[in-house]
């Protein structure tokens, strides 16, 4: 079996595109693959956030894991500050890194941009470090993820394969599991940029899990098009309807060309109102879930057990780390 690994940061409320880009996949792939799934606090740390807000995210975010269909009998689900193995592999990586190749990244770049002129947090240059760690403490082969985190994965595999040249084969090299329909989730009232958690127009353009489902559809009906009002799928110069589209085909798992048939003689209100009340019936359920499990003690016991299983196996191949750089004295 191959194992498989994911992450969310707690930097906000889960969106549709965490779920449509990353989440999806894991928990269709998770019974066929030894499997780990953990919230990403430590990343969520690389932009300041309030302690009790980051506290309480990482337990909406467990319980919206679950309410998603990741399943604690399949899965060791955990959080990634319970595990330190993750933060001393993570600087014993950063030590194999350059500073250029790290200062290269498009998302150290682009939030480099954002933070401005009172310099830049060391946390952003070294979050792909951090990233690499946690998928090669595991040996993964897998990672389900969005597309914006390619790159992210491909930097993985060049640590892994320049640490296995350097000091003896140790890790396995990761490939990214992205999907052909979902890997980007366009905001929807800007759909040339990804829907995100944290965008400066995200209360309209973003959908959240846990928001209130009408307000969602609000978001829906008023989501940005264009003036031709003919559905087809077209990312370059209809990218508002190609996104709507991608929701569509990645919630019901219809193809594109499926849902184009549907829709060729509809017109946008149409396709807009019958995409809300889909939205309607596929997010509701996870609410419901959701509720039962947040404020349910076992939330924390399943993230405790799973903290558990992740140090067995992560603990081993930090030792077998530590003894290959020589930094293991006493063997
Ligand atoms: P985060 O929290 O930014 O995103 C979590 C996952 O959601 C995907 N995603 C999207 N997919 C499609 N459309 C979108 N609009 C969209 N927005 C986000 C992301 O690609 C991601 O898969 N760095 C990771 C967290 C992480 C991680 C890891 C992931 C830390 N360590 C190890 C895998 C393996 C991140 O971006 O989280």
């Amino acid at each position: 079996m191959k194992t498989m690994i994911t992450g969310v940061q707690p930097t906000g409320n889960f969106t549709l595109g965490n779920y449509l880009g990353a989440i999806k996949n894991f928990v269709k792939l998770q019974k066929e693959h030894n499997s780990f799934i953990f919230i990403a606090d430590l990343h969520g740390l690389t932009s300041y956030q309030e302690p009790k807000k980051i506290h309480d995210t990482i337990l909406d975010l467990a319980a919206t894991y679950l309410a998603c269909g990741v399943d604690p009998k399949y899965t060791n689900f955990f959080v990634q500050s319970d595990v330190n193995e993750h933060s001393v592999l993570g600087f014993l990586v950063a030590f194999q890194c350059r500073v250029g190749e790290l200062s290269r990244m498009t998302q150290y770049k682009s939030k480099k941009e954002k933070q401005g002129k009172d310099g830049i947090d060391l946390g952003l240059l070294i979050y792909p470090t951090l990233m690499a760690a946690d998928i090669l403490l595991y040996d993964a082969e897998i990672v389900p993820v969005g597309s914006d985190q390619k790159q992210h994965i491909e930097i993985t595999r060049d640590i892994g394969e320049r640490m296995n040249k350097r000091y003896g084969d140790m890790f396995k090299l990761p490939d990214y599991y992205v999907p052909e329909i979902g890997h980007k989730i366009m905001n929807l009232q800007n759909p040339n940029e990804k829907m995100s958690k944290s965008s400066p127009i995200n209360d309209k353009g973003t959908i959240f899990i846990l928001d209130d489902i009408n307000n969602s559809k609000k978001k829906i009906m008023s989501a940005v098009t264009d003036s031709e009002n003919k559905i087809y799928f077209d990312e370059e110069k209809k990218p508002g309807i190609s996104n709507l589209i991608s929701i569509y085909a990645s919630i019901t798992n219809k193809s594109i060309k499926d849902i184009e048939d549907k829709y060729k003689d509809s017109n946008y209100g149409t396709f807009k109102k019958d995409l809300a009340d889909l939205l309607e019936k596929f997010i509701l359920p996870i609410q419901e879930k959701y509720k039962k499990y947040r404020y349910n003690d076992e939330l924390i016991k399943i993230l405790h057990n799973g903290a558990i299983e992740a140090e067995k196996v992560a603990s081993k191949k930090l030792l077998e780390v530590r003894e290959k750089m020589g930094i293991k004295y006493d063997n």
